[in-house]
């Protein structure tokens, strides 16, 4: 297919939508027409014959994917992605659908993204969309707010064309943007590493949000936006869209409400978010890298969710202190430097946070033996029980590999490759084994992508 083929998304779900789009525009070029039912979608083929490939949910008021399945097969036979909550088997009406032609694919939510982007790839001929030199393109909503003229700014005229419209360094016109964003133009293109200068600038800027954010859910709000920017632009990837970023504060939200009936929790949670930094950030993190081992591994329930966010928020409630919750490991120079009471405040604030979570019985169980594994290694030398990968939980290890990528991500910039390098390192060598194995994959093809 080529490039001026359009795609059609077809969802009655608007985050559906966004997250599909953000999927396909990250990797592709091709243009996007979206559709809220399959009747608004039949409209759409029946007068654009610019659309080249349809993605479609099944279930929807007015007009099932079905029913664009039908009209498809009669009429045009373009390829067709359906996504649905169920099996083939459950849909009569498509019987012969994958048959029908032989790009048809059917996805099962949630959507396994290397999977469905494998099978985008197969329709999309990527190999005419490689602009000539190595660029990223970034939305021009989002550019804009941030761009002081430090980079070359191009659009795309073409599949191989591609125009400068700023130079860097020379002020350009306050205009320049909304006078190609009328066109109709979105993006921008950048020179791959001008691109990773914007992210990393812009991820420090988001970073500093959450600094400055004063109530709960601004801090919530701008960790949230962080974390889907790190996965979205840097990884590239769209690993966690913005479902699921509503989905997770959904549920950090629930959390707190109910922490406010135990009066000693909630005092400490407050007082945790007001001390913020470090404390905060990693913590917030940890919930959304969670989320995505948990799904990545395939069990992404709403109650694993549910523990693994109570952990998230409580596993450093009885070390409120930045610098000491930023204290991985007993074997590091940051804990060898420290006085002697400092140092206990570190060895007591898990058995501390595991008593408190003992005594309320609203939080589920699990979540106090996620905290008491929380700085546990595969080789013993964690603590406070020095147990091994043969003793702990699948959850305690996966919440420890997020705990350990939120501190990497707390507190180095994407960009430091040394940093990068060094973390890798210390995966390869002490998590690749036991029940640590499988979350550590995760992160290592999260951070080689
Ligand atoms: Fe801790
Ligand atoms: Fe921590």
């Amino acid at each position: 297919m080529s490039t001026d083929k359009k795609i059609l998304i077809i969802d009655d779900e608007d985050d559906i939508v966004e997250i599909l789009q953000v999927i396909v525009e990250s990797h592709f070029d091709n243009p996007i027409v979206t559709a809220k039912s399959g009747n608004e979608a039949i409209k759409y083929l029946r007068e654009d014959p610019e659309i080249g490939f349809i993605l479609s949910d099944y279930s929807m008021p007015d007009g099932n994917g079905g029913k664009v399945y039908e009209y498809n097969k009669e009429n045009l036979n373009l390829p067709f992605f359906l996504i649905t909550g169920g099996y083939t088997s459950d849909y009569p009406e498509i019987a012969g659908f994958l048959n029908s032609e032989p790009l048809n694919r059917f996805f099962q939510k949630p959507l396994d993204d290397e999977a469905f982007l494998k099978a985008l790839e197969e329709v999309i001929n990527l190999e005419i969309q490689k602009p000539t030199f190595s660029s990223r393109r970034v939305r021009i909503s989002c550019f804009k707010k941030y761009y002081k003229g430090e980079y070359d700014v191009f659009i795309k005229l073409s599949d191989e064309k591609l125009v400068k419209i700023i130079e860097k360094n020379i002020e350009f016109a306050e205009n320049t943007f909304s006078k190609y964003e009328k066109k109709g133009t979105q993006f921008i293109y950048l020179f791959e590493d001008d691109y990773k200068d914007f992210s990393s600038k812009l991820i420090s800027q988001l970073m500093s949000a959450i600094e400055k954010a004063k109530s709960e859910e601004d801090i919530i709000n701008a960790t949230a936006s962080t974390v889907e920017f790190i996965s979205s632009d840097i990884v590239n990837q769209g690993q966690i869209g913005s479902e699921e970023i509503k989905l997770i504060d959904n549920c950090v939200k629930g959390c707190l409400k109910n922490l406010k009936n135990d009066k000693k929790i909630s005092d400490l949670t407050s007082d945790m978010f007001k001390v913020g930094g470090y404390l905060v950030r990693h913590s917030i993190t940890a919930i959304y890298l969670s989320q995505y081992l948990c799904r990545s591994l395939g069990f992404n329930t709403e109650s694993v969710l549910e523990k693994l966010t109570y952990a998230s928020l409580l596993h450093d409630i009885c070390i409120l202190d930045s610098d000491l919750s930023a204290v991985l490991f007993l074997d590091s120079d940051e804990f060898e430097n420290l006085e002697r009471p400092r140092k206990k405040q570190i060895r007591e604030h898990i058995l501390q946070a595991v008593n408190l979570v003992n005594n309320n019985s609203s939080i589920p169980d699990g979540v106090a033996n996620i905290i008491h594994e929380h700085h546990e290694r595969p080789d013993g030398s964690g603590f406070p029980r020095s147990l091994t990968h043969a003793n702990v939980s699948a959850l305690g290890s996966l919440f420890h590999i997020a705990l350990v990528a939120s501190d990497y991500l707390s507190k180095n910039k994407i960009s430091d490759a040394t940093a990068k390098l060094q973390f890798i390192e210390l995966l390869n060598t002490i998590y690749l084994v036991g029940v640590y194995k499988k979350p550590t994959e995760e992160i290592l093809k999260l951070l080689e992508a």
